[in-house]
């Protein structure tokens, strides 16, 4: 009898004990997926994202990436930044009812001119220009996004 409720003792806490090693390198192996989003796998679907998120509003997984302000179609309709900046990032004289004409972000948003990674983030979540302190107007959309789709974004207006 002594010895069955040893084996059973055993096996459980060998159970136990399993359980919580899996468990634990799952925690781990999850942790590390959301800090290292830039293994080199990953590249391959930089540009497929940051064209997902320009010219539909949402990454690559069909997220939507948050936004706050705009006009209220933005939000009912969808759309990135193509609807107003163009699809080839020149701007557009007029679009629907914005007072303002949305102006060309490729010569803003190109390599070598100055705008940092920072900057860009800081204009795309509070509307604020870096170089000149400007805040823009409420018809440009403030956007939520994460570092990462904000570097695919970066990365596809360079490329187009
Ligand atoms: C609903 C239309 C709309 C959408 C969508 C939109 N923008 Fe804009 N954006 C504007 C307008 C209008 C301005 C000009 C605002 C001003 O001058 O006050 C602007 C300004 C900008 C500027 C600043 C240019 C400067 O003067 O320095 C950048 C950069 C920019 N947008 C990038 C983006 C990016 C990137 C996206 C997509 C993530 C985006 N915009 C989505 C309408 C839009």
């Amino acid at each position: 009898m002594e010895k069955r409720r040893l084996i059973i003792y055993t096996f459980t806490m060998l159970f136990i004990l399993m359980s919580l090693i899996v468990f634990v390198a799952h925690k781990r192996r999850r942790t590390m997926d959301v800090s290292t989003p830039y293994i080199s796998d990953r590249n391959a679907s930089d540009l497929s994202n940051g064209a997902a998120i320009y010219n539909t509003g949402e990454d690559i997984n069909g997220k939507m990436i948050p936004i706050g302000g705009g006009p209220s179609w933005i939000i009912h309709d969808g759309g990135g930044c193509s609807v107003c900046h163009g699809e080839n990032g020149k701007g557009k004289k007029e679009v629907r009812d914005l007072k303002i004409s949305p102006p060309n972000i490729k010569k803003i948003i190109d390599k070598g001119n100055g705008l940092s990674d920072e900057d860009f983030e800081k204009l795309l979540k509070w509307g604020v220009v870096a170089s000149d302190g400007r805040t823009l107007s409420w018809q440009m959309p403030r956007f939520a996004i994460p570092s990462n789709d904000l570097r695919d974004l970066r990365k596809y207006i360079e490329g187009l």
